[in-house]
């Protein structure tokens, strides 16, 4: 019985991991993050354009981010806590390092970089 649980439970997280479950379950570690706070202006890995949300706020495409040039986890961090200190250009998205912890930045900033 017991085993039978935790096999269960195994194929439900497969199941979540690929996303391929019939409803949008919470997710936990860099994905959730994003989910909460990023996805709502970004593109979703292999998803079109994500939602714009006020004026041409949206985000661009972040499913192979990974694999432009200069693109490390150094540098998505730098940009996460604050977009204006790697690009003065950036005017929409707004500086996080209020909001998430310098933990949840590096998770973010390394799921980023593995994007390719
Ligand atoms: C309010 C909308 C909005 C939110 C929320 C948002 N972004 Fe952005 N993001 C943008 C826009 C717009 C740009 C393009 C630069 C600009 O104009 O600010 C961008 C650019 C980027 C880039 C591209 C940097 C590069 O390589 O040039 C990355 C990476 C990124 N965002 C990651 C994130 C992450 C991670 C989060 C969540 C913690 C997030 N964004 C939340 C709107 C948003």
């Amino acid at each position: 019985m017991v085993v039978r649980g935790i096999i269960g439970m195994m194929m439900i997280s497969i199941a979540w991991a690929s996303g391929c479950g019939p409803t949008e379950p919470p997710v936990s570690g860099p994905e959730g993050t994003y989910l909460l706070h990023c996805a709502q202006c970004h593109a979703r890995g292999g998803e079109p354009g994500g939602p714009s949300k006020g004026m041409g706020s949206r985000g661009p495409d972040l499913s192979r981010v990974g694999s432009y040039k200069g693109r490390n986890a150094e540098y998505f961090a730098a940009w996460i806590r604050d977009p204006r200190s790697v690009d003065p250009q950036a005017r929409l998205m707004p500086a996080f390092k209020d909001k998430l912890t310098e933990a949840q930045i590096r998770e973010l900033a390394e799921w980023l970089a593995a994007k390719k």
